[in-house]
């Protein structure tokens, strides 16, 4: 089993994602660290304890990042492609479910430090609780075994703007402080997401299934399929970006990597963008081809 952080902005494919990994044996959650992004840092961590309460799994949760490393400004959320609640307005009660004492910084670093050379960091929300761990204590962090980032648009257009997606957006000098931090990152962009897609179908069956956490899934997903239905019409489904990055988890060979130093633009018009240069020495895989039906296959059999 690969010991994991699961750093999280919860948000509809990341509750997703965190069914996915929660269903495979491959992976030990040790905790999840939450970070604004789709939402405030509160309603991240509220969301994470509420699916973590509707799969029955005890698992600590620590609350990180409210706000950017350096900029500080009031943020907007995507709340027409995650709803208010972040969870397509499917929050109903709040969680009974508590976030953990301590700092997600704390933990993550603690973490690494008990265990050197062994854990793998799943981040798939805005970098801004790895950026502030590497700040903290660079040399703990150089033991990270691997971290696996969804994030970045390489050699595709963003989604936010022609230029960035929107996790490297939300924290562009977080996201430059790690990807120039030397750790062996592995970035699963725009690049490999968008070409995975759950079909609408899928939304019914779950439902059909009578489960109370499946009916919890397919309504918000349902909501996530209308913000893709207007955003890329014709697609017929929507894009598994975060679970793409626990299935690189779970099973490497899905993707097929290029070694690049990744330079994030933090200043101008293309504020957010990802630009990749080959260098065969780089600590940085970049996922250039996904085998999407594969990938798809394997979530569809695990989600929920
Ligand atoms: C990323 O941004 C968020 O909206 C999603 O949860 C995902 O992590 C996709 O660009
Ligand atoms: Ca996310």
């Amino acid at each position: 089993m690969k010991p994991i952080i699961f750093d999280v902005d919860t948000g509809i494919d990341d509750a997703l994602a965190m069914a996915y990994a929660l269903h495979s044996p491959e992976l030990e959650v040790l905790g999840f660290t939450t970070c604004f992004g789709n939402v405030a840092v509160e309603d991240a961590t509220r969301n994470t304890l509420a699916v973590l309460e509707k799969l029955d799994r005890h698992i600590p949760v620590f609350s990180g990042a409210s706000q950017t490393l350096k900029r500080g400004e009031k943020q907007k959320y995507p709340k027409h492609v995650h709803g208010e609640d972040g969870l397509g307005n499917t929050r109903k009660e709040v969680p009974i479910l508590q976030a953990s004492q301590g700092k997600a910084v704390d933990f993550i670093i603690d973490q690494v430090k008990s265990r050197p050379n062994e854990i793998t960091i799943i981040a798939v929300g805005p970098l801004t609780n790895i950026a502030l761990a590497i700040k903290k204590a660079p040399d703990v962090m150089s033991f990270v075994k691997e971290l696996i980032i969804m994030g970045g648009a390489v050699k595709v257009p963003g989604n936010v703007n022609p230029y960035a997606e929107a996790n490297i957006i939300s924290d562009p000098d977080a996201a430059e402080l790690v990807l120039a931090s030397g750790l062996p990152v592995t970035l699963v962009g725009l690049d490999v997401t968008m070409q995975t897609c759950l079909p609408k179908a899928k939304v019914g069956e779950w439902r059909a299934t009578g489960k109370e956490s499946a009916g919890f899934f397919a309504d918000m997903t349902d909501y996530y399929m209308k913000a893709y239905d207007a955003s890329h019409p014709g697609l017929g489904g929507c894009a598994l970006h975060d679970p793409l990055a626990v299935g690189v988890a779970i099973e490497p060979d899905f993707v097929n990597t290029e070694l690049m130093n990744i330079n994030v633009v933090t200043e101008g018009e293309e504020t957010g963008r990802t630009i990749g240069q080959a260098d065969s020495e780089s600590s940085i895989r970049v996922c250039t081809e996904v085998d999407a039906t594969r990938f798809v296959k394997h979530f569809l059999e695990r989600v929920i």
